[in-house]
């Protein structure tokens, strides 16, 4: 019988590099789209898939994390005095219930296989969801809660697909297609950063994962990979030749909101979005004269 998937893991403690300086300080995971830090629309995510435990791999200066899942008495209590019942409750349904969210700590950024390794003595024995909060994914259902979805059907371990331009296949983690629809089919192949004449398709993995618990194991003894760094994609390449990869096209949109461009674009969706903005923003847009700003960039623009 396939057993039920409980856990996620957020890894948190990455650099965050490509958005400096806002990130020197402030982790990457916090910055907000709209008015909902990257790391609330995961958890979201999560709990709309059925998630009952969240585990945080986090590093240093990533201690607002943290902060974001607790209770906060001095505002709560403001709010209460105010007579801000909406905000109030709108705080409270975003916090895991107590005792559900736990935390670690990868001491050094060794890569994304490195900071799931982190999290092996917390999920234990166990199937668990990894969520990269830097990808924001806009869809409904949620994209894993469609993952979910194929996992009941064929067990073994899930991934979230995307299609991207077959020149660009370089830059990502690439999939070979075997049989199966959209929603569930079988991986057959995993390479990373092919070119892409090399490439077994234009499929890339994206950011969301269901994986067993053997890849802790291979994750222990995983050499270096690309970057210096310990690549998640070498262990699961290894895993393949023992457990089946279930690959899920998802419905929806996404936006790398580790990229400036991906996070301004991703802003500018949800808040098109939101019927409390959408409205002024729009105003607003329109009072910025896009049409002027586009044709001529400012001078800083274009140095
Ligand atoms: P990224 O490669 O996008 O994040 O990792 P990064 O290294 O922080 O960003 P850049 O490329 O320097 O701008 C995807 C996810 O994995 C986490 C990141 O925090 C992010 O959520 N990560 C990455 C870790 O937790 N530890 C690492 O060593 C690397």
């Amino acid at each position: 019988m396939t057993k039920r998937v409980r856990t996620a893991v957020f890894p948190v403690a990455g650099l965050g590099t490509r958005f400096l300086p806002a990130t020197k300080a402030l982790p990457k995971e916090m910055l907000t789209v709209v008015d909902r830090p990257l790391i609330q629309y995961a958890v979201d995510e999560a709990r709309e898939a059925g998630i009952e435990h969240f585990v945080f791999v986090t590093g240093r200066s990533k201690g607002v994390i943290e902060d974001h899942f607790d209770r906060q008495f001095e505002l709560e209590t403001t709010l209460e005095l105010r007579g801000k019942t909406r905000a109030l409750e709108e705080l409270r349904k975003d916090l895991p219930s107590a005792g559900r969210t736990s935390f670690t700590r990868q001491q050094e950024p060794l890569g994304l296989g490195h900071a799931v390794w982190c999290a092996r003595d917390i999920v234990g024995d166990n199937p668990f969801a990894l969520l990269l909060p830097d990808m924001l994914f806009k869809g409904k259902p949620g994209v894993l809660k469609q993952m979910m979805d194929a996992y009941e059907e064929s067990a073994g371990n899930v991934i979230a697909i995307e299609e991207v331009p077959h020149a660009e296949v370089s830059s990502y983690g690439v999939v070979g297609r075997g049989a199966g629809a959209d929603n569930g089919f079988r991986v057959t192949q995993m390479v990373e950063k092919p070119r892409p004449e090399e490439a077994p398709s234009n499929l890339i993995i994206s950011g969301r994962y269901i994986l067993q618990p053997e890849i802790f194991a291979l994750l222990a003894d995983q050499p270096r990979g690309a970057g210096g760094e310990i690549q998640l994609t070498d262990a699961m390449q290894t895993l393949m030749n023992t457990q089946p990869f279930t690959g899920v096209k998802y419905v929806g949109q996404s936006f790398d909101c580790g990229s400036k461009i991906g996070f301004l674009t991703a802003n500018v969706a949800y808040a098109l979005d939101r019927p409390d903005i959408r409205d002024g923003f729009l105003a607003a847009l329109e009072r910025l004269s896009l049409d002027e700003v586009m044709a001529e960039p400012t001078k800083a623009a274009a140095e």
